[in-house]
């Protein structure tokens, strides 16, 4: 792409969309990281009738939500269409239907404004959390991303070269989070709601099973450990017998997080990778960010993790990894960007 100069001849502004699940997001980041404005309108509250997300609902809402959801984050960053060197939006993996909203009217802006159109991995925006988090961070590092529909270890050689070294086999980890918490009764979504039962907790209450494939595999695989939970609560209802589930709420979550914590110290090390990046919904998670932080002492690792408003989705982390897409020159999608519900990183 042939790159302009910024138009306020200091720094790039990025208009960016997030539209993939159930927030509808918008955010204007300048030079990839600093964050002017992050609006996220969420639709938790509509899809937690329905213990999920329901993508038609989604779509439905993105399309009444998007307009409102970009003007207010101009209106907060103090800046007018006319100021935005390019729009960058987020164009997979995720729904398709909500995807299209964003993308639609992405494209819409970026052919009416005469300005270039990036789409963004979800996932690598999910990474680049950390860049707006943390002033110093600079690739390269390993990072664990883990959210509702991901679990994938990736060595991140540069701003826009990942390597994926593992992945889910089945259930990502917050799927499982949320599955448990269903069965818990704890409501949606209910990674969150787990967490916070997990507190009053004993995690070594109940063996849930740790699954670690073969020995030197960087892929995740938490069905059974998820079964073995069903399994646990299914026998002590049939017998009559009572149960704590806190316990069975921090037992679950210390099963998954020993396995995200030993593959990801695993891989710095086999790798020869000091810094550790986390990443992601799940990277809210307590546990996870206090085992970590121990291992990766332990380790000599440095760790980084997004603030807790930058870990679940929104757009500023979109604006982030738009911007070292269109510095490594990545072409113009006004005309051709398309919605893709899966896609390697
Ligand atoms: O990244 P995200 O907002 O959306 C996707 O891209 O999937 O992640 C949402 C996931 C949900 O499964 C949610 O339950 C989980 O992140 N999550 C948590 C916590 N906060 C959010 N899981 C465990 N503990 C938490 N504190
Ligand atoms: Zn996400």
């Amino acid at each position: 792409m042939n790159r302009k100069p910024p138009k306020n001849g200091k720094e790039y502004l990025c208009l960016a969309i997030e539209s993939s699940c159930d927030e509808t997001a918008a955010a204007v980041v300048t030079d990839g990281r600093n964050v002017l404005s992050n609006i996220i309108s969420s639709q938790i509250d509509i899809h937690k009738a329905y213990g999920g997300v329901v993508p038609e609902i989604a779509s439905r809402h993105h399309l009444n939500n998007i307009s409102t959801v970009v003007d207010q984050t101009l209106e907060e960053a103090g800046v007018s269409f006319e100021d935005i060197d390019f729009i960058g939006v987020t164009n997979r993996p995720g729904l398709i239907g909500a995807l299209l909203i964003g993308t639609a009217t992405a494209k819409a802006l970026a052919f009416a404004l005469d300005v270039s159109l990036i789409g963004v991995h979800h996932i690598r925006g999910h990474i680049c959390a950390n860049y707006i988090a943390h002033p110093d961070l600079k690739p390269p590092f390993a990072s664990l991303v883990v959210s509702g529909g991901h679990s994938t270890l990736a060595d991140v050689k540069d701003y826009t070269e990942y390597e994926i070294l593992g992945q889910t086999r089945d259930d990502a980890a917050g799927e499982a989070f949320d599955k448990v918490a269903r069965v818990l009764g704890l409501g949606y979504p209910g990674g969150p709601l787990l967490d916070k039962l997990a507190k009053e907790g004993d995690p070594e209450a109940i063996p849930f099973k740790r699954v670690y494939l073969e020995k030197d595999s960087y892929d995740f695989s938490f069905s059974g450990t998820k079964t073995g939970v069903l399994n646990y609560l299914n026998g002590k209802r049939q017998k009559g017998e009572e149960f704590n589930p806190a316990d069975v709420a921090a037992s679950f979550q210390a099963a998954v997080v020993e396995v995200l914590v030993e593959k990801s110290v695993r891989l710095c090390k086999e790798r020869g990778r000091d810094k550790l990046v986390l990443a992601g919904g799940v990277a809210a998670n307590s546990c996870l960010r206090a085992e970590l932080e121990k291992a990766c002492w332990q380790n000599g690792i440095e760790l980084y993790m997004p603030p807790l408003i930058l870990c679940t989705d929104n757009a500023a982390m979109i604006g982030c990894a738009a911007y070292y897409e269109f510095l490594a020159g990545a072409e113009d999608e006004t005309m051709t960007l398309d919605a893709y519900p899966n896609a390697e990183l």
